[in-house]
């Protein structure tokens, strides 16, 4: 049984595939640093894993998963970007939607049209549930994944478990590849570790809505 990951090589990603790992799925592991990549694969046994820019290079996970068939498969790679939409760099914002959301739909698709049973988590953020200044496009790309998510969790088929993960602030390099000032929020921040575990935990329960620490339930209550 395979769980492939994508953004296995660090962060929540690595923590999650490494839970996978003990719970005995076989991993695949995609990331754009292949010399990461080799590193964390060999660290987590992972008997597949690709070097690729899922904001450009999507398409080749269709073979991936056609291959594989993989039973768990978590959309967990993504980015942020922090400052003012009209100042932003346009090239940045392009890539981001280009990962949060193109990659994502597709992969999510292929995985739908391919899976027997199993479990499709996609990793949106509390930034889905409210409006976030300093960080529209992020916001809107996580309600996204959100909505998606939802929505085709009617139809997904009997034995396959879809669910979107509302992901509170975690201790990751998320943030400062964002640019995101962090001084005023980390003392809520999770462990990536942490976060991972019970993030893994709720998706093998079937839960659909999936919020991971008190913050996400406060702050996406109702919504
Ligand atoms: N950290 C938080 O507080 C937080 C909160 C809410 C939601 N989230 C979401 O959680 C997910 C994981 O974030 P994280 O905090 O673990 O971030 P992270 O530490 O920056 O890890 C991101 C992972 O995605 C990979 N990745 C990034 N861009 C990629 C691309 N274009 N193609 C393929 N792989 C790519 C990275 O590897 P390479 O750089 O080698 O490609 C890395 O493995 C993201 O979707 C993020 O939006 C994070």
């Amino acid at each position: 049984m395979y769980a492939l990951v994508t953004g296995g090589s660090q962060g929540v990603g690595y923590y999650m595939a490494r839970e996978l790992k003990m719970r005995g799925y076989e991993l695949i592991l995609v990331a754009r640093n292949e010399e990461k990549l080799k590193k964390v694969a060999k660290e987590l046994d992972a008997k597949v894993f690709r070097a690729l820019d899922l904001a450009k290079e999507y398409r080749a996970m269709r073979e991936l998963i056609e291959e594989f068939k993989p039973n768990v498969v978590i959309n967990n790679a993504g980015c942020g970007f922090y400052g003012d939409f009209v100042s932003q760099d346009e090239e940045k914002i392009m890539k981001m939607i280009d990962l949060n959301i193109t990659a994502l739909t597709y992969i999510t698709k292929k995985a739908m049209e391919n899976m027997d049973k199993g479990y499709i988590m996609n990793v949106a953020s509390i930034a889905a549930c409210r409006p976030v200044p300093k960080a529209a496009v992020y916001a809107a790309t996580k309600a996204y994944v959100k909505h998606l998510t939802a929505s085709l969790i009617p139809e997904a088929p009997p034995g396959i478990y879809l669910s979107y993960l509302l992901l509170s602030p975690t201790a990751t390099r998320f943030w400062d590849k964002a640019e995101w000032p962090t001084h005023n929020i980390k003392w809520i921040m999770l462990s990536p570790e942490k976060a991972a575990k019970r993030a893994i935990r709720k998706m093998f329960k079937g839960k659909k809505r999936i919020a991971v620490g008190p913050v996400s339930v406060l702050y996406c209550l109702g919504k």
